[in-house]
Formats: C-alpha cells, sequence, structure tokens
C-alpha cells in the first residue's frame, strides 16, 4: 500500500475517534486538500467554522486561521495540523506597533485583515478578508480608517471607496514579490489568457489584471468565464483546484515563485500526527477572544 493511502486510511480512522472535521485553505497541498471535509478561502473558512457540528477541528492553513476558528469555537477542541506554520504577514505588525498608529491617528477606526492575530483581532473595530474588504471599509461607521497589516490590500480596497484610509506597511511575501514585468512576460506568452491576481499584489501589478479577487472568486471566476485560460497571480496551492473544477481549460503561474512555505509544512504526516497525539491545541486567552470575537463578528454580520 502506498504511504499516501496508508496515510488518507488512518486520518480517516482518527477522524472518527476524535468526532473531527478536517478544514483546509486553498493554498495547502493537494493530498491535503484531498483529506479535508472542507476546503475555502478565509472567510468561507470563518463561516464553516461557525456551522460545526463535530468535538474537534483539524485545521490545515496558519495559525490565524485556526485562532479565528478557536475565536468563534470556544467549547470545540481546534488543532493545527502544523505548529510552527505562521503567517510572515500577520508577524508584520505587533501589539504595541498598532497601539503606536493608534495613538498617531485617534481619529480613525481601525480595520484588520483576516491574516492578523487574535490581539490584533481584539484591538480592531472590525475586521475583513481579501473576498469582503470593500464592503466592510464601507460599513464602517467613520470617514477615517487605520488599515492593517497589508499595504496592497488596503491600497486596492482604497481605490473602490471614498474613505480615507491610513494603510500600515505590511506585505505578504508570496504576492508582493510578483512583479509587472513578469505579468506582462506571462501575457505575451499567453495572450489568450485572462489575468486574475490576489488583492496581495502591489497596485501596479493589478493595474494590468482583468480582476482582483480572493482564491475562492477565483474559482468562480474561472468557472463561469467563457474564456479557457488563465493567469493566475496568487500562491500555486489553488492550481490545483482551479484543475479539478474547470479539468478544460488552462492556468498558469505568473512566476514559479508563488509559494507559501508556511502553508506547505501541512502534510498528510503532520495531519495525522497532529490528531494521533492530540496535539497543537489552538487558544486564545477568554479576554481576547471576546474582543476579537466582536471585530469577526461584525465582519460575519454584513458580508
Ligand atoms: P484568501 O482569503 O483569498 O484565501 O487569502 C488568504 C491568504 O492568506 C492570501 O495570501
Ligand atoms: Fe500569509 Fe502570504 Fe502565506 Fe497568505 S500567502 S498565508 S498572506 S504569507
Amino acid at each position: 500500500m502506498s504511504n499516501f493511502k496508508r496515510l488518507k486510511e488512518r486520518i480517516a480512522e482518527l477522524k472518527q475517534q476524535l468526532r473531527a472535521v478536517i478544514v483546509a485553505h486553498n493554498y495547502q497541498r493537494a493530498e491535503v486538500q484531498d483529506v479535508a471535509d472542507f476546503v475555502g478561502d478565509s472567510l468561507e473558512l470563518s463561516r464553516q467554522c461557525i456551522k460545526i457540528d463535530a468535538q474537534t477541528i483539524v485545521f490545515c492553513g496558519v495559525r490565524f486561521m485556526a485562532e479565528t476558528a478557536a475565536i468563534l469555537n470556544p467549547h470545540h477542541t481546534v488543532l493545527l495540523a502544523e505548529d510552527s506554520a505562521g503567517c510572515p504577514l500577520a508577524d508584520m505588525i505587533s501589539i504595541d506597533e498598532l497601539r503606536e498608529w493608534k495613538q498617531r491617528y485617534p481619529e480613525t477606526l481601525i480595520v484588520c485583515y483576516v491574516n492578523s492575530s487574535a490581539e490584533i483581532k481584539a484591538e480592531s473595530y472590525i475586521c475583513c478578508t481579501s473576498a469582503n474588504g470593500v464592503k466592510v471599509v464601507e460599513s464602517v461607521p467613520s470617514d477615517d480608517i487605520l488599515f492593517v497589516p497589508d499595504q496592497n490590500l488596503g491600497h486596492y480596497i482604497s481605490t473602490q471607496t471614498k474613505k480615507n484610509m491610513i494603510l500600515y506597511p505590511g506585505f505578504c511575501h508570496v504576492h508582493h514579490r510578483l512583479k509587472p514585468e513578469q505579468v506582462k512576460l506571462a501575457k505575451k506568452l499567453h495572450p489568450e489568457a485572462q489575468v486574475i491576481v490576489h488583492p496581495e499584489c502591489r497596485p501596479d501589478v493589478i493595474a494590468l489584471a482583468d480582476a482582483a479577487l480572493s482564491t475562492s472568486q477565483m474559482l468562480r471566476y474561472a468557472k463561469a468565464s467563457s474564456n479557457n485560460s488563465f493567469i493566475i497571480g496568487t500562491e500555486e496551492g489553488l492550481l490545483h483546484r482551479l484543475r479539478q473544477e474547470n479539468p478544460d481549460k488552462s492556468f498558469y503561474l505568473v512566476s514559479n515563485s508563488q509559494i507559501c512555505t508556511d502553508m506547505k509544512k501541512t502534510t498528510l504526516e503532520t495531519v495525522a500526527q497532529t490528531m494521533e497525539l492530540r496535539q497543537n491545541i489552538v487558544t486564545v486567552p477568554e479576554e481576547v477572544r471576546l474582543k476579537a470575537k466582536q471585530a469577526v463578528d461584525r465582519m460575519l454580520a454584513i458580508s
């Protein structure tokens, strides 16, 4: 029996024993996505987590995603399938930095990208994801907004709203590294293809795209489009579902550097071991959880 098959069988047994649900982000390895009960973008995963009727949530993604599940589900056990999987973008802002910025711009309300720690969420008025950023910002009862931590998503939202947005200078290394010259070259190689990129990309990359979308919005866009080929400006893990759901369409990456090493730390081995040892339990101190939940709930209420 192949190693993958053996691990998949063991994970299925452990799922029953733990009364567990496995959720995975769209950037996970193909074989990890394949053992998950639900695969989605950050907004869908948050929504899914409030519906879960199981004792244990096994989260295949990065820490802030599992923390969001723990914020929303204090009575479930949330396991992160790889303890060291973090998000370098989320780590770009500390609570002290946020408090300093808040003092500098006291008239603003804080909107935080969900790619942030529970502590940052707890200090924010509302959260957003790449799927609902414009709607969230429009809903905020202030014309002045401090947006943390992703400058590119913040800039993209600012082009779609009249609100005055102050942007914290964080970025995602996977998306920020894509350059307009690379998009131009990909377009030259595939002139028939539409370009769809993530809003974590730089403004000059987004300017060359046909659409800037969250990962699950990209899946829906590619399926609904009459076009047959696409240049994709996001992490390569999305290609698994894009190709699976659109076997007759072609997908090309802007460059071969589109890999989030933290997302790839989760393997079938780490999923099985985490479940076997019931380890990597993610918890959030109750005081922080209650405040962070307000920011997440506000987002879920409007989108
Ligand atoms: P999505 O919410 O679009 O899936 O993005 C999450 C993420 O981490 C992007 O880098
Ligand atoms: Fe964080 Fe970027 Fe990885 Fe998404 S792709 S988890 S934003 S480092």
